[in-house]
């Protein structure tokens, strides 16, 4: 064979070697598609990531590529650096069964996954919404396992703190909740409208069958109890609740945060003893301006703060920090003491290519966070 022809044939074999070779996952750049090992774009969104071991395991909703009900359950990635992921899977899997509570066809959105040191079991919660009836059934549903990676057992679903006041309401205002019934309410967003809903008028409406519970999270606090945050009484008022030691229940104790201010997306996050919550407004997936609250306890009193997102999201569409660079917040995650706020840039058309969006949480001189775009973290 002559020498030329030798390169070529050279040349095709290794062609056709890299081509059976799965391509190789590369740095994650935000604003573009992040791959996973085998080169699949990472299909996890609206969720969490835990250390457990030497491995970070990261929790999101499975979303198909056309629709937007739930079809396979929610994923779990594995890494060893935060950069490289491996797609280990559903974690927790979508049933045949009609009737079904997490029937495919249902909704399951923003699970976030804790481990609990006492039981050494993988708890997740999430938001569920029940098959062929939209954004109605708002729970909270509970699942479980001995390995993050699954299978998660499924527990039970629910709407929270049914026949329970918040803890910090006297009775006096308990009576003011009950005097206005929000079905018969006509004009929304009146300033009459809106001193109801700081009185309760919703939070009477769902006394009984439970307070509605969409986006939420979970955070574990320093001491190890576990809290429950949701968007509630139709996406009006976040609710803070706390968890049983277990973290599979609900003990009854909870109050509300910024009644009437529609807040969703809750992210949260402890420094230097004060409580950050970053949240979103409600446009359903389009982006709108990030809001920030700051307390000295996890039951207030919460101080709203402008955003913390500042200037523009250079070279992804010049999205500006009004519009959070077009994404909406999913958990702020610390690695080494330095936080990073995860985000998704949904694709409505498409849920499935949703784009990730990691920044870091900067504290300024002052001790509030910042967040600035950078392509990578
Ligand atoms: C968003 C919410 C998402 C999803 C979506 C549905 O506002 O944050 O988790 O529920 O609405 O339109």
């Amino acid at each position: 064979m002559k020498k030329n022809q030798w390169m070529k044939s050279l040349l095709a074999c290794s062609m056709a070697l890299l081509a059976y070779m799965p391509t190789q996952a590369q740095e994650p750049v935000n604003g573009q598609l992040w791959m996973d090992v085998d080169g699949n774009h990472i299909n996890a969104h609206g969720g969490n990531i835990i250390q457990y071991g030497d491995t970070y395991y990261w929790y999101g909703e499975n979303r198909p590529y056309r629709g937007f009900t739930t079809e396979e359950g929610v994923g779990v990635y594995s890494s060893k650096d935060l950069k490289t992921w491996k797609n280990e899977g559903i974690a927790l899997a979508v049933t045949t069964e009609a009737g079904d509570d997490i029937e495919r066809g249902c909704i399951m959105e923003r699970p976030k996954v804790v481990y609990n040191k006492k039981t050494r079991k993988f708890v997740m919660l999430f938001h569920l919404e029940l098959k062929g009836r939209g954004y109605e059934a708002a729970r909270v549903a509970f699942a479980e396992s001995d390995s993050p990676t699954g299978p998660f057992r499924y527990l039970r679903s629910t709407r929270v703190n049914a026949k329970r006041w918040p803890f910090d309401m006297n009775k006096k205002a308990q009576k003011a909740a009950q005097q206005t019934d929000a079905s018969k309410w006509k004009d929304w967003w009146t300033p009459e409208w809106r001193k109801e809903v700081e009185k309760g008028m919703y939070l009477w409406k769902d006394f009984q069958g439970g307070q509605m519970s969409r986006d939420m999270t979970v955070f574990i606090d320093d001491d190890g109890k576990a809290y429950h945050i949701t968007s509630s009484q139709e996406n009006l008022t976040l609710l803070v609740s706390e968890l049983t030691d277990d973290f599979l229940d609900f003990t009854g104790k909870y109050n509300m945060v910024a009644p009437g201010g529609q807040n969703e997306a809750p992210c949260i996050i402890k420094h230097d003893g004060t409580y950050w919550l970053i949240c979103s407004g409600c446009t359903g997936w389009a982006p709108n301006e990030a809001r920030m609250f700051s307390a000295p306890s996890i039951w207030g009193p919460w101080k709203q703060w402008k955003t913390p997102f500042v200037g523009t999201a250079t070279g992804y569409r010049d999205m500006p920090a009004n519009k959070t660079f077009g994404a909406q917040g999913t958990y702020i995650y610390s690695k080494d003491g330095k936080p990073i706020f995860m985000a998704d840039i949904w694709n409505e058309r498409h849920l499935s290519q949703s784009l990730h969006l990691w920044l870091p949480i900067e504290f300024g001189a002052d001790g509030v966070p910042v967040i600035k775009w950078v392509d990578k973290w």
